[in-house]
């Protein structure tokens, strides 16, 4: 009977579509269909995370905190769901479920940042270095090399050690350009046999500008006529300080890396991901050209040109 019931269900579906679609005459507008063989050969495809985003297991395992963990628990009324990265989507703990469905979209690569203070949970080589931590990344890159899937390491995504804020103002102070190096020294003596692609900084501008001109990210630092509560700071010159830091960093790590291990296979990329923000043209009156003027030569001068092309 239950069959009978739907079969008479599935005809009355059926005339409904009929009569649906000889009342509809708009021609049907097909969805561009995009394939591999559109792109160049060598075109990489992947997907892309960053460590605090991502990881959770953020007080376990060895790992010290970093700016961030400090900044979502100490004002969790300036994140928008007033949530943090404590757990995130766990990929700590699910990284080998996260690998298998990347291999089954077909990704050739993935694109991942280090956390700093799970490997040197003081920041710092004289901190001691948390095995437990270099282990993680040994197992997750090993993970995607069994399933055909390159690394693209981010060796800085953001999240400074809070020893080292603590010590000397992170990015503020000179300090933190050797103990990046150091930092970046390991990851390349750790994982440089199988990990060909490195990233220095993930998005300087974003990093200093937020950190430090307007206050919206972590360490929060800005002049108090910017909308946020400020954590201090000086709008006017901490993010020159900061930029300034980064890019010795930047450029200590790659000659070390060209110098000391580039003998080694040859490594394809080596980058400092800078970003691009599209600026909105600004409306008359022109006066107010000069800014976005001002945004673009700080973003494409300050941050790209000391950078070799
Ligand atoms: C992709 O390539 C196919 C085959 O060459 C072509 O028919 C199709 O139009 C291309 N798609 C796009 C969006 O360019």
């Amino acid at each position: 009977m239950g069959f009978k019931d739907n079969t008479f269900l599935l005809g009355f579906l059926f005339l409904i579509f009929v009569i649906v679609s000889g009342a509809t005459n708009e021609p049907s507008s097909p969805i561009p269909i995009i394939r591999r063989s559109n792109f160049s050969k060598d075109f990489v495809f992947g997907s892309s995370s960053a460590a605090y985003q991502y990881e959770g297991a953020a007080f376990k395992y060895g790992r010290g905190p970093s700016i961030w963990d400090t900044y979502t628990h100490k004002h969790p009324e300036r994140i928008t769901d007033g949530k943090n990265g404590d757990v995130a989507v766990d990929q700590y703990h699910r990284y080998k479920e996260d690998v298998v469905i990347m291999n089954r979209i077909g990704f050739d690569a993935y694109r991942f940042s280090i956390s700093w203070s799970r490997v040197l949970p003081k920041g710092k080589l004289s901190g001691g270095v948390n095995k437990e931590g270099i282990d993680y990344y040994n197992r997750l890159i090993n993970e995607l090399l069994s399933k055909g899937i390159q690394s693209y390491v981010t060796i800085f995504h953001w999240d400074v050690p809070q020893a080292l804020e603590d010590e000397y103002q992170g990015f503020l102070g000179h300090q933190i350009i050797n103990d990046y190096l150091d930092f970046a020294d390991l990851c390349f003596k750790e994982f440089g046999d199988r990990v060909k692609h490195w990233i220095t900084f993930n998005e300087q501008y974003v990093f200093t500008i937020n950190g430090y001109a307007t206050g919206a990210f972590a360490p929060g630092r800005c002049s108090s006529w910017q909308p946020f509560n400020c954590l201090g700071g000086d709008s006017g010159t901490e993010p020159y300080r900061v930029g300034h830091h980064l890019i010795l960093a930047h450029a200590t790590a790659v000659k070390l890396y060209k110098s000391k291990y580039q003998l080694a296979p040859a490594t394809r990329s080596f980058r400092c991901r800078a970003r691009s923000t599209k600026c909105t043209p600004p409306p008359s009156p022109s006066s107010v050209i000069a800014p976005s003027f001002i945004s673009v030569r700080r973003q494409l001068v300050h941050c790209r040109s000391p950078l070799p092309s």
